[in-house]
């Protein structure tokens, strides 16, 4: 196995009150034929549920470097156009790698390239009936859709290390980037549009269709797999997810903020990044030796 992990370019967030940074990593990773076909812990549910995210990846990043990028011009402050790099070289690198881990999805007979030509083009049809301003606000709810999702993954390092290891170095580490440039897209949103009730607005909308999309994508290849009714694989990720442990469920509160006027995701307390940093280290270490 054959993985890099350099980080360079650290850029300081204009008005975040830590002195947090958005660094750009570059992990590379090749996917091997011992990774099992249901890699986070053996259970289908939870595998298909990141395989169907996985795949909106490529042409959801592009969307969202493309909606920022609308207003990057217009941007005054020098702070916030190099966070606006930075998050662009993370995105852009979320990119490619989850095309390679698609790839690799592909070749273990899930139905990849059907589902992302339909992404793909309904985000363009979205993108090209909205104004500028609709589009940034959708990436900002967007982008706060995958940072809490990116925290209540990083708060729970121990549900991280069920994953086959190829696979946990993938999601720490976009985890650990999605957390850091949180409020670009917002930020951009804040300074150069303003609007809140259209920002509250989009957010219902995009509620709907995130949840909606990503349950029919799972339950889609959950189809395609023959697993849709492995009972003993959903009550488990139910129970992770929702139940006891209830990894989605703890993020209600910070998904609910969103909605109230004068949110800012820094009013989110990050996870603390050091155990993912030092996990992800060791990942990438144990895959070069
Ligand atoms: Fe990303
Ligand atoms: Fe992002």
């Amino acid at each position: 196995m054959n993985t890099a992990f350099a980080p360079h370019n650290t850029y300081s967030v204009h008005d975040r009150t830590s002195t947090e940074s958005i660094q750009v990593r570059q992990l590379q990773t090749i996917y091997g034929k011992d990774i099992p076909r249901f890699w986070f812990q053996q259970n289908p549910v939870l595998t298909c549920m990141l395989i169907g995210l996985s795949v909106s990846f490529p042409a959801g990043e592009r969307y969202f470097i493309d909606s920022v990028r609308a207003f990057e011009e217009q941007v005054r402050d020098p702070a916030l156009r190099q966070a606006i790099k930075a998050f662009v070289g993370q995105e852009a690198n979320h990119t490619r790698e989850h095309r390679k881990a698609n790839n690799f999805f592909a070749s273990c007979g899930f139905p990849i390239e059907a589902i992302e030509t339909k992404i793909a083009a309904r985000i363009r049809q979205i993108q090209n009936q909205s104004t500028a301003e609709e589009n940034l606000a959708r990436t900002a709810a967007l982008e706060h859709f995958t940072a809490i999702m990116a925290k209540a993954f990083l708060d729970h390092p121990q549900t991280l290390e069920t994953m086959h290891p190829t696979m946990a170095r993938l999601w720490i580490w976009h985890a650990i980037e999605e957390q850091e440039h949180k409020s670009v897209a917002f930020d951009v949103y804040r300074t150069q549009v303003g609007d809140e009730d259209l920002r509250r607005r989009i957010m219902l909308e995009v509620s709907f269709f995130f949840i909606l999309l990503n349950t029919l994508r799972t339950l889609t290849l959950l189809h395609e797999s023959g697993q849709l009714f492995n009972l003993g694989a959903w009550g488990r990720s139910m129970d992770l997810l929702w139940g006891r442990v209830g990894v989605f469920r703890k993020t209600i509160p910070a998904y609910l903020a969103y909605f109230r006027r004068g949110f800012h995701p820094d009013q989110i307390p990050d996870s603390p990044a050091e155990r993912a940093l030092t996990q992800l280290g060791e990942l990438v270490r144990s895959a070069k030796s």
